[in-house]
């Protein structure tokens, strides 16, 4: 799956003079980053006109926590390839103004044109970003209160359940829907049952994910586990 998605995105962005990237995380997204950053090693791709914006960030978490999606992303991929600090954009969740933050997100993802592609992971309850379920398919960036469900399932990340973020900074359902092309990496068992819902579900605010039906240039990009309930 990773590998796939590695090639699949770079021969999209070597089509593109100053490519805007959507990037995601938690472990979904890990291998695609080793592979692209392999392809970096290997001189196949440089990213100095790269500029990205993540989806989400965790509020109140220092963006040196170890957690944070800011650490992540430097750990997981910035600080191996050649993309510029100026061109790497997250949301900060420890703004103090955090409806103005959410603006200057919006503000700046729409200075750098469209989104030209943007990676998706999906949470077992349908989630994309931090978009849970019965958020409005009209959301823009905004402040969220993460489900249990989510909570839980990153709390393997944290020492205990009790120290997961409670709230996170989302691109909104109609940020997303904007880029012009979305990839959906789905990997393992456990997102078996949110993947055939997506495929064989309706398209319904409480399964987020849902609304990727009818973009007009969504692809998924599945593992067989993923793919198990599927005949
Ligand atoms: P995961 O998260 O890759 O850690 O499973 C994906 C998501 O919740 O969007």
């Amino acid at each position: 799956m990773s590998h796939t998605a590695c090639s699949y995105i770079l021969d999209k962005l070597k089509a593109i003079e100053n490519p805007v990237l959507g990037l995601s995380t938690g472990a979904t997204p890990e291998g695609l980053y080793r592979y692209l950053i392999q392809s970096y090693q290997e001189k196949k791709v440089s990213f100095q006109n790269l500029k990205t914006f993540n989806l989400d960030e965790y509020i109140n978490l220092d963006k040196n926590h170890p957690n944070s999606y800011f650490h992540y992303m430097q750990k997981r991929f910035f600080q191996y390839v050649d993309i510029l600090e100026e061109n790497q954009n997250l949301p900060n969740g420890k703004a103090e103004n955090l409806k103005a933050e959410c603006q200057a997100y919006e503000d700046k993802i729409s200075q750098a044109g469209k989104i030209d592609l943007q990676v998706l992971g999906i949470g077992v309850n349908g989630h994309i970003g931090f978009n849970e379920p019965g958020t409005a398919f009209t959301s823009r960036t905004h402040v969220v209160t993460l489900d249990d469900c989510t909570r839980t399932a990153n709390a393997k990340y944290f020492a205990s359940l009790n120290e997961v973020p409670s709230k996170a900074i989302t691109m909104g359902i109609k940020t997303i829907m904007e880029s012009k092309e979305i990839v959906l990496l789905v990997t393992g068992r456990k997102k078996a049952s949110a993947l055939k819902r997506l495929l064989n579900g309706e398209v319904d605010e409480e399964f987020p994910a849902s609304i990727l039906k009818i973009h007009p240039n969504a692809t998924i990009i599945a593992d067989e586990k993923a793919l198990i309930e599927l005949s």
